[in-house]
């Protein structure tokens, strides 16, 4: 294919305005799949996408198209749209000139319209708008024109107006891809540079390397090396992805595709990575900037003999997610495990349930934290801080777009769900780092008839201390069996208490139903009792169940 004759682009959007569709209709037109009524979301293909309804996961598609003429190679990245996943985009414009920004023509401009926006404009790609949804009731395409214009300084009639569920005017997308996206810059007489962009783990093949190739061809039996290793491969299979794997002889400068080198640990693939030929050094592509996890949770195997097996299924997992962080860590209620670092809870809840779904895995997954940074000083002078506004701009007479200074913690858990129900669905949201801040934090500690436990210490803002201590002590209640004695379960704040339950004493007389006589069943209870009391942890003289920790720990 002569470089001139490829586009590599994007569709990239807020959540739900229609990208996987709109992906789909592309996918038709150009032959690349059969044009039936089944197509829904034809590249979503994990079943956490399929179940949600949502892209979690970028991929790619190779599609052929004729245009007066001439033959075209486009290669289409479709993207997720929910801000958790943002990454997996930023990732996916470093091998594309150009992105179709789809907007809803009834919802308009939203949050991570804008981001993503952002995203392309700093990459210097090209911005094709796409108006999606026009055979909506309430569409108002002209009143997103005018935003658009307003908010990202796109002339109006550079949009495309469409409808991707009916297929209207999709030709003219696939017009606008030939005509404004520019072909690769590219050398393929010079020595390969690929750039490592997405990779996946087969369990029979190996890693699967998504690549987009910035000079140079490779080949089948090409000896490539990693510049981030150094380590040397030779090349089993290279193809590409239409949109399922489909091997080529080889793969040329402009192009993206796939490749298969006998890379089997998954420490070997790095996303970012560059790889050149055998003996022919390149300097390295930048790569990414790594990712910044925002929220914190411990994952531990529900029973430790299925620690090894969950350390694999953890390992291949984050090769196709490279935006988690793994730390190992333990904890003496739920013995080895990791901390696991994630962009944001909905991103917790897909790995959760992919590690499930696609490694089997079952796990306890703790309540999420976010990172703090202490400074040791001798007062606290400094005052608790709440949201600031930054800024306000009118989108339009309808929409209004606000910058906050929020802490973390205050928009991890459930801040999207409140912000959705208390504007009756019409606010979206989207975040950005905006570096460390100082608060009033205390460590809150739980107590056991006076003795810590280490398990349930945790940081939280002062004002928010007594309602979060009084929710631990009435869990712990719940979950505590009665003992000889009664137990005292505080919630304290250095040596002050600030919350209280009691769980009264008990005797838990396991002959109590044997009535004299029957020795074995005697002997049988007995140890019945022994083997419960193996599962137990003391703290102090109370016996805690694991069960009691995880019923806490977790998160729901
Ligand atoms: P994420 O990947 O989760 O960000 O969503 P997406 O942007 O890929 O949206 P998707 O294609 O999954 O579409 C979301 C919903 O909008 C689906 O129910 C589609 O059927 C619907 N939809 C997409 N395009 C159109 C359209 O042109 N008209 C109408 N009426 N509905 C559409």
């Amino acid at each position: 294919f002569p470089v001139e004759n490829i586009r590599n682009f994007s569709i990239v959007a807020h959540v739900d305005h229609g990208k996987s569709t709109l992906a789909d209709r592309l996918l038709e037109l150009t032959g690349t799949i059969d044009k039936t009524k089944n197509n829904k979301q034809v590249l979503d293909k994990l079943q956490v996408e399929r179940e949600r309804g949502i892209t979690v996961k970028a991929q790619t598609a190779s599609l052929f198209h004729n245009c007066e003429g001439k033959q075209y190679l486009l290669n289409l990245i479709d993207t997720p749209g929910h801000v958790d996943f943002s990454y997996e985009v930023s990732r996916s414009l470093s091998a594309c000139q150009g992105v179709l920004l789809v907007v809803d023509a009834n919802e308009g401009i939203q949050a991570q319209t804008v981001a993503n926006f952002f995203l392309a404009f700093e990459a210097q790609l090209s911005v094709i708008p796409v108006i999606n949804k026009i055979d909506l009731k309430n569409a108002d395409p002209e009143r997103v024109e005018n935003q658009i214009e307003k908010v990202f300084d796109i002339p109006s009639d550079e949009c495309i107006k469409i409808s991707a569920k009916l297929g209207t005017n999709v030709e003219s997308v696939l017009q606008a891809v030939i005509e404004r996206i520019p072909p690769p810059k590219v050398h393929r007489k010079n020595p390969l540079r690929a750039l490592v962009f997405d990779s996946t783990f087969d369990q029979y093949r190996g890693v699967i390397a998504n690549v987009a190739l910035f000079d140079g061809v490779v080949s089948k039996g090409d000896k490539i090396v990693s510049a981030h290793t150094q380590k040397t491969y030779e090349v089993n299979e290279v193809g590409v992805l239409n949109p399922n794997e489909q091997p080529t002889h080889k793969l040329y400068a402009g192009q993206v595709g796939y490749l298969i080198a006998g890379m089997k640990n998954v420490t070997e693939a790095q996303i970012g990575d560059t790889l050149y030929l055998h003996k022919q050094p390149v300097e390295p592509l930048p790569g990414f900037k790594s990712a910044k996890p925002m929220v914190f949770a411990g994952m531990y195997p529900i029973d430790q003999s299925e620690y090894n097996n969950l350390k694999s299924a953890i390992e291949k997992l984050t090769l196709n997610d490279s935006s988690v962080t793994v730390h190992r860590d333990s904890s003496l209620a739920l013995g080895a495990g990791w901390r696991l670092g994630f962009l944001g809870l909905l991103h917790m809840e897909v790995f959760n349930q992919r590690l499930e779904q696609e490694y089997n895995a079952s796990v306890i997954l703790t309540t999420p934290t976010v990172p703090y940074k202490a400074v040791l000083s001798s007062s606290k002078l400094i005052k608790a801080r709440r949201a600031v506004q930054k800024n306000m701009i009118f989108i339009d007479q309808n929409r209004v777009m606000l910058k906050y200074l929020f802490p973390l913690n205050e928009i991890v858990v459930d801040f999207y769900d409140s912000l959705k129900s208390l504007s009756s669905g019409y606010a979206s949201f989207d975040y950005e780092d905006a570096g460390y801040q100082t608060a009033e934090l205390v460590k809150m500690d739980i107590l056991l008839n006076g003795n810590t436990v280490e398990e349930l210490v945790t940081v939280v803002h002062k004002d928010k201390a007594h309602s979060i201590g009084k929710a631990i002590c009435e869990r712990l209640k719940d979950s505590l069996p009665r003992q000889l004695f009664e137990i005292a379960i505080q919630a304290a704040i250095g040596s002050k208490i600030i919350a209280r339950e009691t769980v009264k004493a008990y005797r838990k007389n396991v002959l109590a139903k044997c009535y004299g006589g029957d020795i074995t069943r005697k002997m049988k209870l007995l140890k019945r009792q022994a083997e419960g009391k193996k599962k137990l942890r003391k703290i102090g003289n109370v016996e805690v169940p694991k069960d009691a920790f995880i019923k806490v720990l977790k998160t729901q």
